[in-house]
This record gives C-alpha cells, structure tokens and sequence, in this order.
C-alpha cells in the first residue's frame, strides 16, 4: 500500500548534523543522503545481464565532464547528502577517473566515498583510491571459474579480478565487497564456493536477485530468489542474522567464528523502498530518483546553462518525483525500465 504523502520538507530546514542549509527530504518523508554518481556508461566488460552484445555508448558531448560531475557532487553535499557511490558502467576505465575521485575525497561534508567496480583495474589503482580517501570498495563478481566468468562477462579476464582483489587488500581496503548477481543454470551451483571464499579472503559477499533493467530476454527463467539462496547456503553454513546495517537494501548473515557478512539483496521479494535514502545520477546527467522506474529530472541543460543556485534547486525539485517504489515483480519478462544498469550505474 502506498501511504499518504506527508508535507513536503520545507527548503532551509536545519540538517540533523545541525549544520545549516537545505535536506533532501522526499514527499513521503525519506532523508535522501546518499548519491550513486555514475562516470561512465562504458565498461570493459560485457556482462550478458547487463548489457546487450552490441551495445552503443554516449557520445562524449551528451557525457557529463568530469568537472560537472564534481560541481554536481558539490551542490548534493551542501544539501546534506554525506555518501557518495562512484559507479559506472566501469568507473575506473574513464579517463582522468582520479582526477575526480581526489576532488570528491578532499570534499568537506562528505564522509563516506566509496566506489563500485569490476575489479578490472584495481591492480593499477586501489593504492591510488585508498590514497584518495576512498573508504570501501565493492566489486562485482559472479562467478570463481575463469570459463564462466568469459562467458558471463563476453569479454573479461578472472585473473585480472583476482589481482585486483588482493590489491586492494595490501591497499588497506578492508570489508571490500563482493557483489553477485544470482542466475539459475549459470552460478546457482556456486554460491557455497563464492562464500568460501570470501570467507577465506575476509570479503563481505552479497548475492543479489536480478532485476529486469535494459531489454534482456529470459530472464523469469534465470531468477532466483534470496530465499532460496539462503536456503542453499543454510544446508553448508550456519548463518546467523547480523542486526548491522550498511544503511542499503541487503540484509546480513553472519557465519560464527568469521568477520565476513553474508547479504542478500532481494529487490523482488523483499521490499526496501520505504527507507530509501538515495538518488542516482547517470553519466549523462540524468538524475533518477529510483532505480525500478522511468522518472527523470535532466540536470545536463542546467550544468551547460544555468549557475549552480539554479542546478540545487532542480535538485530540490526532484524530491517531488521520487517515486514510493518499483514493482520489478511484473517486470520480469516485459521491463518497464528500459535502461540498462550500465546507464544508471548499480
Ligand atoms: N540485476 C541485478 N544486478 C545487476 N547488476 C548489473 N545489472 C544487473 C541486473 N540487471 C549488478 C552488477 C554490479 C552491480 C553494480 O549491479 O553485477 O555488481
Ligand atoms: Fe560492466 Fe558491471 Fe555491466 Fe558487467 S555489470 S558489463 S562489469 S558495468
């Protein structure tokens, strides 16, 4: 049910830190604190649930500049949003990624910077994020067999992963996580694998439900529900509810004697969205007030046109359209988000 949209917060309430200036308050009454900024579309990989074989990338021009992404960053730290996810597509194949990061790292207010990766390139630059202020790192991972993982991938290389991963450890990265997507006949057989060894290598590890972003076909077949994970995982581990929260939509498990945590994000039969705390913005400056629906608010006119007053007040604005929730469950075979994950960033 959908409950009764409470007053819209009014702009100029005191932050709760008590620092002056506006909170991202939605109409249903959500903080809105946290924000996925996408750099990138591009990727090199080619995930088969994420993208199509051929997939055709942005122009440069219709791509936020890195100096955009920074004054967008800026003007959602002044209204009081503390976290900031950099994603992709593969965030660290866009040039100058650094150069960014080392901006967003320095920025006052802001005090939890993190980043979603695939790995790929970690060996070169998990020194350089940790250096940067980056706190934690998570990295997508479906698969521990180099075959499956081409497959999976079209395009990628394990052993790059790999490194990447023990990388980032001797970096000083601690609870990295492992994101896998869960898909019947390609990795179902692998879950107890992957959380051992994310056991074995101190990794959180979340299995997450697939969700139906972007025109892929077929994928009411491949789907999996958390609770069959679980259920699988259960017969080889004890796993323990963990009351702890990364403040996102995965609940955890933990196994006795194991600092690693065990999540499971299951946006089809478990319904997170009436704490939602974030907003996403895409490569092309697009701001997305929910992942499972069409909303938009076009922020790149405003960046190439208007000064920053007038791109924090759209970002206001959007508040108004940030929609209760998805409904992915009636998406599966007819996706209603026609975006690919690789626009809006994971
Ligand atoms: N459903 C679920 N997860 C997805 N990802 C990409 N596409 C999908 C999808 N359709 C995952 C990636 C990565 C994270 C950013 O999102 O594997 O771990
Ligand atoms: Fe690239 Fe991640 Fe999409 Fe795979 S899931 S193609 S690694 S952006």
């Amino acid at each position: 049910m959908i409950p009764t949209p409470p007053v819209v917060a009014a702009p100029g309430t005191e932050t709760p830190t008590g620092q002056s200036g506006n909170t991202l308050i939605d109409k249903y009454g959500r903080r809105v604190s946290y924000l996925r900024l996408s750099i990138t579309d591009r990727c090199d990989f080619r995930c088969t649930y994420c993208m199509a074989e051929e997939m055709t990338f942005l122009p440069r021009d219709e791509v936020m500049s890195l100096e955009e992404c920074l004054r967008i960053a800026k003007v959602f730290v002044g209204l009081g949003v503390n976290k900031l996810r950099i994603t992709g597509g593969e965030p660290l194949v866009r040039k100058d990624a650094m150069w960014l990061i080392e901006q967003l790292g320095a920025l006052p207010g802001l005090d939890n910077l993190v980043l979603t990766t695939n790995g790929s390139q970690l060996e070169r630059f998990a020194a350089p994020l940790r250096a940067a202020g980056v706190k934690r790192l998570n990295i997508s991972l479906d698969t521990l067999r180099p075959e499956r993982f081409r497959a999976i991938t079209r395009i990628g290389d394990i052993n790059k992963v790999f490194n990447g991963i023990a990388a980032a450890r001797q970096a000083g990265f601690r609870r990295t996580k492992l994101n896998t997507v869960m898909m019947r006949g390609t990795n179902d057989d692998e879950f107890v694998e992957l959380v051992r060894f994310s056991l074995a290598n101190e990794l959180d590890i979340s299995f997450i439900e697939e969700m139906p972003l972007g025109d892929i076909q077929g994928r009411n077949q491949t789907y999996i529900s958390s609770e069959e994970a679980r259920t699988i995982l259960g017969q080889h581990f004890e796993l323990t509810p963990c009351d702890e929260s990364s403040g996102g939509p995965a609940r955890y498990w933990r196994i006795a004697g194991h600092e690693s945590r065990i999540g499971f994000i299951s946006p089809h039969s478990h319904n997170f969205c009436d704490s939602c705390n974030r907003v996403r913005v895409t490569a092309q400056g697009e701001l997305h007030p929910c992942l499972g629906q069409n909303d938009v608010m076009h922020l790149l006119p405003i960046l190439r046109g208007q000064n920053d007053t007038d791109l924090r007040q759209a970002i206001i604005d959007s508040m108004g359209i940030k929609p209760f929730g998805h409904d992915f469950s009636q998406q599966l075979e007819t996706p209603q988000v026609v975006r690919f994950m690789s626009m809006t960033g994971g």
